[in-house]
């Protein structure tokens, strides 16, 4: 998609259509920003802040591709043209991350007092926080939400025209909008909406709240996207949604999510695939079938346990009980042994007791997780769970989330040994950030590797030797041989 923005008439009025209404804003506001560039004798440029999730991290490379269209350009620090901060609100401690880095921003902006500051994402979609910003964070420019990120451009130039503030936040929408820019943050892997929001209400989260109900994009527009990706080098596509398993229920032309695996496959140059997030309660034997005979798709499935407790499961609304999901991993393990499976646990659920607690060590240490991403609960206005009683003191949460923290490294550092000594396929991922003279990498079943090798191997997929296991990682050698 090459767009000339040049012969675009911005005198005209606005068309109408997406992605064309957008096209003509980002040319009225490349046309304002080289106006200003001429002013300056310098290229604007800006800035994202991004917190939360694969979601919130591909949202922001689709802003900052609408930003580099309209003309700006990468700044390394806060200390920029254009700065938004994409939220998230999954806890409360992601909030207070948020507001405690604003305050940074003000002092920048009264050194250039034409920065232009936005606020976007999941915090944004809860009006508490919007009206907040509205009130308390005056030098905050723009506002909007989950659903309307496409319309940055419009945003923009409704500010710098009228040089005043502007919120536009939609409570829910079922728009999908194709064919704007990207810019995205690796060359060689990719992330890839297949479906936005969310429809299961778990009990204690606040993403349908936020992010709205369940939204598949149409597998041709899904497999056209990836096409293009594998044409540009990209190598890994990671495919995103907040249940995957559920994908393509609500199409006019129904299709599973192992179905739209099968197409993804189908594309030459993509040697990985990839996915998040999958929801215990739809995983399909076609999808284990498909997964396990596929040689693209990685063997790695994140699979949220988030209790281990069958009572507490059924208060969390998760639909599955401690034994159902248990045989499911049995299943999975029987159908690829070498599958890594992760997983989301939370701690101090309302109600939780010693006993369940124990359950939840149980289920760590019989599922084998390969790691887990462990949270302390954290109670979100608006969602059933903050009503419930027995919310769990502190000090006892604290205590837990120690316990279980020391038994989930336990159990990953057995499974890690097991590969230890074996040469694996390496994506070579960057040049390590603690020692420049390695590359840091990931095997088929994300688990990251650190070896030597020179930066020219970054993009490639290499084999390794993983020479010793360190917990989580490995410390690897390139193999010569391989
Ligand atoms: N859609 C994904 C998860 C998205 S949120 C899924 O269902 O698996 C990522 C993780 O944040 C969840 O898996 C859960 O473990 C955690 N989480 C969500 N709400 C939370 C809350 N209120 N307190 C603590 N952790 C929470
Ligand atoms: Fe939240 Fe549950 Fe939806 Fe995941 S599946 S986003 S945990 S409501
Ligand atoms: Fe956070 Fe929104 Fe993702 S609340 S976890 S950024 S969907």
């Amino acid at each position: 998609m090459n767009i000339n923005y040049d012969q675009i008439d911005i005198n005209g009025p606005a068309p109408e259509q997406e992605p064309q209404r957008q096209q003509y804003f980002i040319a009225k506001c490349r046309n304002l920003l080289q106006i200003r560039e001429k002013e300056l004798g310098r290229k604007l440029t800006f800035f994202d802040q991004t917190f939360g999730c694969q979601m919130n991290f591909k949202d922001s490379e689709k802003l900052n591709g609408i930003l580099e269209e309209i003309g700006y350009v990468p700044a390394e620090s806060e200390d920029a043209d254009f700065v938004y901060y994409n939220t998230c609100t999954v806890r409360e401690n992601a909030n207070v991350r948020v507001y405690g880095r604003l305050g940074t921003l003000k002092t920048y902006k009264k050194k250039n007092p034409d920065m232009v500051i936005a606020m976007c994402g999941c915090m944004m979609q809860e009006e508490e926080e919007a009206q907040k910003v509205r009130d308390v964070y005056k030098f905050v420019d723009i506002v909007f939400g989950t659903h309307n990120i496409f319309k940055l451009a419009e945003l923009l130039f409704e500010c710098l025209d009228s040089k005043r503030r502007v919120f536009d936040v939609w409570e829910k929408t079922d728009l999908i909008i194709e064919d704007l820019p990207s810019d995205r943050k690796f060359s060689f892997k990719a992330g890839v909406n297949i479906m936005f929001g969310c429809n299961n209400f778990c009990s204690y989260c606040i993403v349908p709240y936020v992010r709205g109900r369940e939204r598949s994009r149409k597998p041709q527009d899904i497999v056209a996207e990836v096409e293009k990706l594998a044409k540009e080098g990209v190598v890994e596509i990671m495919l995103l949604g907040q249940n995957v398993n559920s994908y393509g229920k609500n199409l006019e032309e129904p299709v599973t999510f192992a179905e739209l695996l099968r197409m993804v496959e189908q594309v030459d140059g993509i040697e990985r695939i990839r996915f998040m997030t999958s929801h215990p309660k739809d995983l399909s034997d076609e999808l284990i079938e498909v997964m396990a005979s596929s040689k693209k798709i990685c063997r790695h499935l994140h699979l949220p346990v988030q209790s281990g407790s069958s009572r507490l499961l059924k208060l969390m609304n998760r639909k599955y009980t401690k034994e159902q999901y248990l045989s499911l991993v049995d299943k999975l393990r029987a159908a690829m042994p070498d599958l890594a499976i992760t997983t989301d646990i939370i701690v101090g659920f309302p109600g939780e007791t010693e006993e369940d607690f124990q359950e939840t060590l149980d289920i760590v240490r019989k599922a084998e997780y390969d790691s887990a991403f462990t949270f302390i609960y954290s109670k979100r206005s608006g969602t059933p769970a903050a009503k419930m009683e027995g919310q769990v003191p502190d000090d006892v949460v604290h205590e837990r989330f120690d316990r279980l923290l020391k038994v989930v490294g336990e159990v990953a550092k057995e499974k890690n040994k097991r590969l230890e000594g074996r040469t694996e396929l390496v994506l070579a991922e960057e040049i390590d950030e603690k020692d420049a003279t390695m590359i840091t990498g990931r095997l088929s079943n994300n688990n990251v590797v650190h070896f030597k090798a020179d930066p020219s191997v970054i993009g490639k997929i290499v084999p390794v030797v993983l020479e010793e296991a360190k917990g989580f990682y490995y410390i690897g050698r390139l193999d010569t041989n391989g």
